[in-house]
């Protein structure tokens, strides 16, 4: 009921006044009643409705049901959902079908386009795609155009230009494309301008700073570049400005220092660099200020106290210097301090004042700060999250019970100290309740009190490269929660506990660098039919495994990613993990004495196979050659004892990249010409492979030539060992292919073991404020 009123309705006016009244004052009684919809207008937008199909509601709409539902023919268009008319003509003036579900492209000729009296126009949430068409001119009088959360395309700004009443224009989340007209310098009136999430690219134009108006602002996840124009300093009343994730370069200007309403500011992702910006301190009513993952240099001035209602402080992952100014600390209103990822040095002091006593987080990892941890951080009651990694303590002692009072603590990160004392793994972990991350790897644990941890809410544990010698620390057995557990690089013996398998939420698990040498099966009770293996990535290399391959491993139906290599496993490679519904994508069993042949349909889902130096024999199984869609990346079989010619058949596999077969006995004539359309990588050397191979042989394997000439798909890349392309090259005469770099796809540390103090958790989080 957005303020209409049917001119035919018997109730006398004066009656339905008082009677309305109690409902809504404003909307009945302040207008005169006397108008209905135009006929025209309500034919324009039954047409329209019928233009588009109505599909799902958008995950974010509350309401459950389309607004053109309860649209019809027989009735008052004035009094539809989502219509409102004026009051005097009866002309449609707004039009929101937010949240419709409407389905869709939009016709140069639709109907919408007749509706010429349009002032509010939002058809947010939708599912609507395609360019918006040059008709929509049509709607001059346009004050609001709401775009967002759709799928549109094409280039739009070029002629919103012309709308010259709008105040608030929203086209963010879509794909638009194009460059900001100059003639955006036209939309002088406007409030809101939103064009994030999408591809729009180039510079901003100068005659930005002709929008005084202009209250928010946001640019922020497209393709923007450039410099950041100082006519921005002429937006008086901006008091929103996100510019995140975009390509802008050069300093920010000094002219932000103009903006005195500014209450958030946030760049980051971008090429900033210079000082840190002494313009900002201007902004006293500044309450989030994220400048992370830019290039600042310099140091943090001490008169950052100016930003006195600084709430949200992110400057991580620069290049700022100097000391910390404890002056930071002695903002009352600081809740999130990130500086983690630069170059601060010097002691951590939080100065004599209170500290700061809403602080609830303080990340400061990845630093060059030296000296004792301050025992003043014990003052910090309300933190929730503590990065201290990389704080360098010059091989001094740590008092670690200087966080057992930081009771609400849930992430702490306390990796690579460089102090002596031990950590009491029971003794830390029995400071908390509620604590869900926690790194300590790089420093000296003590994990043999097996008394378990009363409470459960761990799921990410870093526990690598922490001389932790002896069983496998007992007290994780309780932690339901835990998701990622990083053990490796440690001095741990006898065998892998089966109840790690049952912990219902571990997805994480690496081992791999200890002495392990065995698996404990999982205990009888957690195989009944209720037991549902979690773990998806579990890498146990370079370890003291012997005797088969446990044939449990195939139980675990989650795994994607199994690294067993460099261990002493012998026998066969147990045939379940051949399996066609196996999820495996990525086997590594290399560097161990395995025999016997591949299972026949161990490549069918694979990604990557590397079963390079066993003592396998046979032929490569076959049964792949059927999946042209196969996945596989990556097989090395190097220094093996295969007897098999050479697997032409591989040439139809689409995705392959690397194929190694040096060091078996491969042999036969080389004749036919493979195609190979992505390989990069061939090893074909210390085989028996007859015959002349012509110079043009190599012609149709593009890819590989492309390599090395493309920047950017190099860096991405890991490079490899180049040893063995010497010898590739020495064994088939008078070829020299022109391979001199290569590169595998198993990385060793997969990204899923990041600490969640990471960008990307930053990132996540800044967005929501
Ligand atoms: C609505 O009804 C009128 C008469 O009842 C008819 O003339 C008109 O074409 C109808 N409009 C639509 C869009 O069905
Ligand atoms: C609009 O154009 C489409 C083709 O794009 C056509 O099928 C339709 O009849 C036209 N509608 C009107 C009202 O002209
Ligand atoms: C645009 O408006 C003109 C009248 O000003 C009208 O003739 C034309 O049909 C409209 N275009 C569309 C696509 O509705
Ligand atoms: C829009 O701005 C351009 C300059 O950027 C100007 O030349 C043009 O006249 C303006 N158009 C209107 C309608 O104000
Ligand atoms: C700035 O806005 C005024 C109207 O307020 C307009 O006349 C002028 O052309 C605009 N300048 C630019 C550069 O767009
Ligand atoms: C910004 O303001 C200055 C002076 O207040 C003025 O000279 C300049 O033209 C303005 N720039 C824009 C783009 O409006
Ligand atoms: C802050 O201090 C710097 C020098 O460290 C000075 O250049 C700047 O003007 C000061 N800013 C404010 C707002 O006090
Ligand atoms: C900070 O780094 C700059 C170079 O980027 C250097 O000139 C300056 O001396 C350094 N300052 C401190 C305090 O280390
Ligand atoms: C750790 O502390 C010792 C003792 O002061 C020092 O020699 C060593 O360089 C430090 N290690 C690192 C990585 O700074
Ligand atoms: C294995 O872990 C030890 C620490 O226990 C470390 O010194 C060594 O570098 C690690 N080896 C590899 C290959 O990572
Ligand atoms: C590895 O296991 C063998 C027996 O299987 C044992 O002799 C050897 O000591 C173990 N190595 C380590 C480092 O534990
Ligand atoms: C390969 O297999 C053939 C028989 O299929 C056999 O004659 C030959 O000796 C084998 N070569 C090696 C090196 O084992």
């Amino acid at each position: 009921m957005k303020g209409s009123w049917n001119s035919s309705s018997i109730i006398p006016s004066s009656f339905s006044c008082l009677f309305l009244f109690l409902f809504s004052f404003r909307d009945v009684c302040a207008v005169p009643t006397r108008y209905s919809c135009l006929p025209e207008q309500r034919d324009a937008l039954l047409e329209f409705k019928n233009e588009f199909e109505i599909g799902e509601l958008s995950f974010y709409c509350i309401s459950g049901y389309s607004k053109t539902e309860s649209w019809a023919n027989s009735s008052d268009c004035c009094k539809w959902e989502g219509i409102t008319c004026n009051s005097k003509s009866g002309e449609v003036i707004e039009l929101d079908l937010s949240c419709s579900g409407l389905h869709g492209q939009f016709r140069p000729n639709s109907s919408l386009f007749r509706l010429q009296n349009l002032h509010f126009l939002d058809l947010s949430l939708n599912d609507l795609s395609g360019h918006i068409p040059s008709s929509i001119c049509n709607l001059s009088h346009l004050t609001t155009l709401q775009l967002s959360d759709n799928h549109f395309s094409g280039q739009i700004l070029s002629y919103v230009a012309v709308f010259s009443h709008l105040n608030s224009l929203d086209l963010s989340y879509n794909q638009f494309l194009g460059e900001i007209p100059t003639s955006i310098g036209n939309l002088s009136k406007l409030i809101t301008l939103d064009l994030s999430y999408n591809q729009f690219s180039g510079y901003i134009p100068f005659s930005i700073g002709n929008l005084s108006q202009l209250i928010s602002l946001g640019f922020s996840q497209n393709t923007f570049s450039g410099q950041i124009p100082s006519s921005i300093g002429n937006l008086s009343q901006l008091t929103y400005l996100h510019f995140f994730s975009n390509n802008f370069n050069g300093e920010i200007p000094s002219s932000v220092g103009n903006l005195n309403r500014l209450i958030r500011f946030s760049i980051y992702s971008n090429k900033l660099h210079g000082n840190f910006p002494s313009a900002l301190l201007k902004l006293t009513r500044l309450s989030t200020l994220i400048l992370s993952s830019n290039q600042f240099t310099g140091t943090l001035p001490p008169n950052i106290t100016s930003l006195s209602k600084l709430e949200f402080f992110d400057a991580g992952d620069n290049a700022l210097n100097g000391t910390l100014p404890s002056s930071l600390f002695t903002i009352p209103s600081l809740t999130f301090i990130d500086l983690s990822d630069n170059q601060l040095e010097g002691t951590l002091e939080f100065g004599n004042t209170s500290s700061p006593p809403n602080l609830q987080a303080l990340r400061i990892g990845s630093n060059n700060f030296v000296g004792p941890l301050p025992s003043s951080i014990s003052k910090l009651t309300n933190l929730e999250e503590l990065d201290l990694s990389s704080f360098n303590t010059k091989g001094g002692p740590v008092d670690f019970s200087i966080f057992s009072h930081l009771k609400s603590l849930q992430s702490l990160g306390l990796s690579h100290l460089n102090t002596t004392t031990t950590i009491h793994l029971n003794d830390i972990l029995s400071y908390f309740k509620k604590l869900n991350y926690l790194d300590l790897s790089g420093n000296h644990v003590s994990a043999a009190n097996k008394s378990s941890i009363p409470w459960q809410s761990l799921a990410y544990m870093d526990l690598s490269q922490c001389g932790i010698n002896g069983f496998f620390p007992e007290l994780l057995k309780t932690q339901q929660r835990l998701r990622n557990l990083d053990i490796s690089n440690n001095k741990i013996k006898g065998q892998v506990p089966g109840w790690l398998w049952m912990l219902p939420n571990l997805e994480n698990l690496e081992l791999s660098n200890n002495t392990f040498n065995g698996f404990e099966r999982p205990s009888k009770h957690g195989l009944s039919h209720i037991w549902k293996p979690s773990v998806r990535n579990f890498l146990g290399s370079n370890n003291n495994f012997t005797g088969k391959i446990p044939c449990f491993i195939c139980v675990l139906r989650s795994l994607s990613i199994l690294d067993l290599s460099s261990n002493n496993f012998n026998g066969s490679i147990p045939h379940c993990l051949g399996n066609r519904k196996s999820s495996l994508s990525v086997l590594n069993l290399r560097h161990n004495r395995l025999s016997g042949s591949l299972p026949e349909n161990i490549l069918g889902n694979l990604r990557s196979l590397d079963v390079g130096h066993n003592q396998l024999t046979g032929k490569l199984p076959r049964s792949l050659i059927r999946l042209s869609s196969s996945p596989l990346q990556m097989l090395n079989v190097e220094s093996n004892r295969f007897n098999d010619t050479f697997p032409f058949w591989l040439s139809s596999l689409q995705n392959l990249q690397v194929l190694i077969l040096r060091s078996n006995a491969f042999h036969g004539p080389l004749i036919h010409q493979p195609s190979f359309p992505k390989l990069r990588i061939i090893d074909i050397s210390r085989n028996r492979f007859s015959g002349y191979l012509p110079m043009g042989y190599f012609v149709k394997w593009s890819a590989m030539s492309s390599l090395g000439t493309n920047k950017e798909d190099r860096s991405k890349v890991n490079y490899m060992d180049v040893n063995w392309i010497a010898a590739a090259i020495g064994s088939v005469p008078g070829i020299v292919f022109g391979l001199t770099i290569g590169y595998i796809l198993t990385s060793h540390k997969p990204e899923w073991f990041a600490n969640p103090f990471g960008r990307k958790n930053r990132r996540s989080r800044s967005t929501t404020t």
